[in-house]
């Protein structure tokens, strides 16, 4: 039997280009979406435990019409202006798959998509597009997958076709818990390490640590409001984990800053920022840190 699944993938930037090699490699049909749209090929090569080749069609509309799976891996808030005009091609039975930093960036755009089965996931694995052809394996990690919507709960196979391709994936009915998770990390570690221009890693440095426990401090008020269950030590304990892991790397935001692109702080902090003042809590330290991301966004952009 063919269990080959026909995937596009709108976004192959780093995360992109990754799992475009590795779901080829295991077998599936793949395309790219780019942001010229103009019909082209494209030659990627994967660098990790085994090197590999890849050859893509890209922005092929008849794939577009045909897939099974959108797999989204453009930055969160690139999402609306890059998905919405794919929408009319393709078919209502195309699952959207998210996969970014942050959240929030799929809750205006429901009622455009909401008829598609939905599913989120979130990943650490860590890769690097050196160039535009070839990508590296930085990190080896994980992901977990789950649904957005009713429809999407009839999806779980998708989590087979993605742990088969890089394992591991799990199947997570409650994909919204990982994202508040993933989010609360990247709250602590990505606009400090973007402000001071510094590795992960010298967040352990007791100066500035202080702020890593006080962006803890108010995030867990807000993890605790929105039915999250982890304790203040448990967010605090996985920071300094994630902190010591990725100690030699640059976070996303720290990159984003460096290489003057918009960042992500919308849908990290900002996100945090609105769900804070939803229920009533204040957070002057991610507001401040929000507010000097900004500044520097709009000093250079
Ligand atoms: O955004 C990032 O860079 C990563 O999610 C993390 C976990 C902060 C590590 O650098």
């Amino acid at each position: 039997m063919d269990s080959s699944v026909n995937i596009t993938i709108l976004g192959p930037g780093a995360v992109g280009s990754l799992w475009a090699c590795y779901l080829q490699k295991a077998g599936h049909n793949i395309c790219l979406w780019t942001r010229n749209s103009t019909p082209s090929e494209q030659l990627l090569s994967l660098s990790a435990n085994e090197n590999s080749s890849h050859q893509f069609k890209c922005n092929d509309k008849q794939a577009l019409n045909d897939c099974d799976l959108l797999l989204i891996t453009v930055k969160a808030w690139q999402v609306e202006s890059a998905l919405l005009p794919l929408l009319p091609s393709l078919s209502k039975e195309t699952i959207l798959l998210f996969m970014h930093n942050g959240m929030g960036a799929i809750d205006d755009l429901k009622e455009h998509i909401n008829h598609h089965p939905i599913l989120q996931a979130t990943t650490t694995h860590g890769a690097l597009k050196e160039n535009n052809t070839n990508v590296i394996h930085t990190g080896y990690g994980n992901a977990s997958v789950g649904p957005f919507n009713p429809l999407g709960k009839q999806c779980q196979f998708i989590q087979d076709v993605l742990n088969h391709s890089l394992p591991s994936v799990d199947w997570n009915p409650e994909i919204n818990i990982a994202l508040w998770k993933k989010l609360a990390i990247n709250c602590a570690i990505n606009p400090l390490t973007a402000i001071h221009q510094c590795k992960n890693g010298q967040l352990a440095q007791p100066d500035i640590h202080q702020y890593v426990m006080n962006i803890c401090s108010e995030v867990h008020q807000v993890l605790q409001e929105e039915n999250i269950e982890w304790t203040e030590n448990e967010l605090v304990s996985t920071v300094t984990q994630v902190i010591t892991a990725t100690s030699a790397n640059y976070s996303s935001m720290n990159r984003d800053c460096f290489y003057q692109r918009k960042t992500e702080i919308d849908f990290i902090t900002g996100y945090l920022l609105q769900r804070a003042e939803f229920h009533g809590i204040s957070a002057p330290t991610n507001l401040s840190l929000y507010n000097q991301i900004k500044q520097l966004e709009e000093n250079t952009l």
